[in-house]
């Protein structure tokens, strides 16, 4: 995976390969380098996409925005707005991985004639719990206080699995210096987008893409019994667990991850 450029619109991507359109989305509080498994095994057949959302990585927030939040629906305005500057007419493959997924929902709600296929990794289409908001606005209000460390220690054992952390001290190390370099202005503006996210079920059945819906075997933040009704509610969704990954299954299982798309890429995406 190169270094990522900054585009015109200001977001930094990598943009690799050649073919069908893939533009991958990552989680919070990670930035585009979760997809370096799936960039290694798949730039070679397709056209792979992974910017930095606002706020993350290399990208910069707008003046006000961890203040305001940047709501879902924006980032997805940010995506629009990276293909246009790329000049991709033609219908991507999109890929959400967690927040990413919840930007997806919203792509797909508003910009469904650039839609080829649908890959949504280890998200959720519910709203958050009135706990969960609360959770959310306190990190938002205190991050820049606690810094970003103090956010990996809170998130690092949801995020991976027991057997990851057993066996896999470099993906934890990797996903824990992602967490620890996340900036925390983007975490605040990132918390208060996803604590106003609205719940997107309804969006589901309306789906008319071909759709894969990914989870780990052990995600404690999206659950699979939660994403196995995400798959059930959009017409023809294909269902894939991902064994012995946690939430971060792109980095955890990044090989099984890679062929669970590949397939996907064959058949949605020609
Ligand atoms: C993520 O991985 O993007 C987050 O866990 C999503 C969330 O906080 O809801």
């Amino acid at each position: 995976m190169k270094s990522a450029a900054l585009a015109k619109t200001n977001m930094a991507y990598v943009d690799e390969g050649a073919g069908v359109p893939v533009l991958l989305m990552h989680g919070f509080p990670l930035d585009h380098t979760m997809w370096g498994g799936q960039f290694n095994a798949l730039s070679g057949r397709a056209r792979m996409i992974a910017p930095d959302l606002r706020g993350f990585g290399q990208t910069p927030l707008a003046p006000g925005d961890a203040e305001r939040g940047v709501s879902m629906e924006a980032h997805a305005d940010d995506l629009a707005d990276l293909l246009d500057k790329l000049a991709i007419r033609e219908p991507i493959v999109l890929v959400g991985f967690s927040m990413g997924g919840y930007v997806a929902w919203q792509f797909a709600r508003k910009y469904a004639v650039r839609l080829r296929a649908l890959i949504q990794c280890d998200t959720r289409v519910l709203a958050d719990t009135e706990e969960a908001r609360a959770g959310r606005l306190k990190m938002a209000e205190h991050v820049a206080e606690w810094g970003s460390g103090r956010v990996a220690e809170m998130m690092g054992p949801k995020l991976i699995a027991p057997a990851t952390f057993e066996k896999k001290p470099e993906v934890v190390a990797a996903v824990r210096m992602m967490v620890e370099r996340a900036p925390p202005a983007g975490i605040a503006a990132a918390q208060r987008g996803m604590a106003a996210r609205p719940d997107m079920t309804s969006l589901l059945p309306t789906i008319k893409v071909p759709t894969l819906v990914l989870v780990g075997e052990h995600d404690a933040i999206s659950p699979p019994a939660e994403m196995k009704e995400i798959a059930d509610a959009i017409p023809g969704a294909k269902y894939v667990v991902i064994r012995r990954a946690g939430h971060m299954t792109t980095m955890e299982e990044p090989d099984a991850v890679s062929a669970a798309f590949s397939q996907s890429i064959d058949k949605l995406g020609s």
